[in-house]
């Protein structure tokens, strides 16, 4: 008797392990889950598994999250991966959702099987009118849209997105530089972050092609601590852009610090300040505004542009790099670009 209480115990076990992650299934299975859990919801993945979607997971409420059981940081955090054909760019939604956590998992849009999609929305697309959103140890690769992460703006006048933390996720590759034969540029941003008094902070980026941390105004919010490395097969336009003015052009309190930059096949330009750096002429109707602090940002390799700034007025503060050593020159161009030291370089206008 006592024995079979026994096994009726492991039984039982074993069937709250089970239910208490996800092992099999797709966007249905976890869209159920979030949807009947409500204000709250956890819900995880096991370890090691991968599941093919071929829809978008929505958050339903506040204070949910999506995660692996066991939060591991490597390998074994579980996959989410887009299927082949279908039309979804985005793995995982979540705008408007206060408090909700996407956390310790991996999200791969499957850019080389699934296929670029023109206009279609990034990975994870979160932030909007919310607080206190949080992604962390999350792996993001290969969107089939314009990015790896999407964090947006709620209004911009009122009802702000706020308060987000994106940290220690290992991010790309993202795009490819150049475009397909219908002419749409392929590549894509690591992170575009466009959330105010928020935090960036020590997420690894390898392979973004078009801005590696995009910071769209995000008024009050730190980029520190990212690691950000160009592809080593595409050019990157740019590691860390201000370039975007959503805001109408505020990127008050804005403070981008001891990022580590480095050009693996090439970064066009390090980070990029103000209206007029992108593309000429100058296609924002209005020079940006600071006070903006970009100080301790070092740089490697090949990056051609270490800081540029070009379209700014009301408070930049701007430290050289702490140890600088931009030496090489441009091989895939062919020719030297003068005056590559940083030192000559750090001021550097274009135009
Ligand atoms: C910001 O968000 C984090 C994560 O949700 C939370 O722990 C923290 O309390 C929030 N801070 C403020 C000032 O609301």
């Amino acid at each position: 008797m006592q024995l079979s209480i026994f096994f009726l115990a492991i039984v039982l076990i074993r069937q709250y392990v089970s239910a208490a992650c996800i092992s099999s299934g797709n966007q249905n299975t976890i869209n159920e889950a979030l949807s009947s859990g409500g204000t709250g919801a956890i819900v995880q993945l096991c370890a090691g598994v991968t599941l093919q979607i071929a829809g978008t997971i929505s958050f339903t409420a506040a204070n949910q999250e999506i995660s692996t059981a066991g939060y591991p940081t490597g390998s074994t955090r579980a996959t989410i991966q887009i299927a082949t054909g279908n039309d979804v760019s985005t793995l995982i939604s979540g705008a408007g959702y206060s408090g909700i956590r996407i956390l310790n998992i991996q999200l791969d849009g499957n850019r080389p099987n699934a296929g670029f999609f023109n206009g279609g929305g990034a990975n994870i697309e979160i932030g909007g009118t919310s607080s206190g959103q949080v992604v962390k140890y999350v792996n993001s690769r290969n969107p089939r849209g314009w990015s790896c992460l999407h964090v947006a703006e709620g209004g911009i006048t009122s009802n702000y997105c706020t308060n987000a933390t994106v940290s220690n996720n290992d991010i790309g590759p993202c795009g490819e530089s150049g475009t397909n034969s219908a002419g749409q540029g392929q590549w894509a941003d690591g992170i575009s972050f466009a959330c105010t008094d928020s935090l960036v902070e020590a997420n690894d980026i390898t392979g973004s092609t078009d801005g590696g941390i995009v910071v769209f105004g995000a008024p009050g919010t730190t980029v520190t601590g990212n690691t950000i490395t160009s592809s080593s097969t595409y050019v990157g336009f740019g590691a860390i852009n201000l370039v975007d003015g959503l805001y109408d052009g505020k990127f008050t309190n804005v403070q981008i610090t001891n990022n580590q930059i480095s050009g693996s096949h090439l970064f066009a330009a390090g980070i990029s300040i103000g209206a007029c750096v992108w593309s000429g002429p100058c296609k924002s109707p209005y020079v940006y505004t600071g006070p903006a602090t970009v100080s301790g940002n070092t740089f490697t390799g090949h990056v051609t542009f270490p800081i540029a700034i070009n379209g700014w007025t009301d408070g930049l503060t701007v430290f050289y790099p702490a140890a600088c050593r931009i030496y090489q020159y441009l091989h895939s161009l062919g020719s030297r670009q003068r005056g590559l030291r940083c030192r000559h370089t750090a001021f550097k206008l274009c135009v």
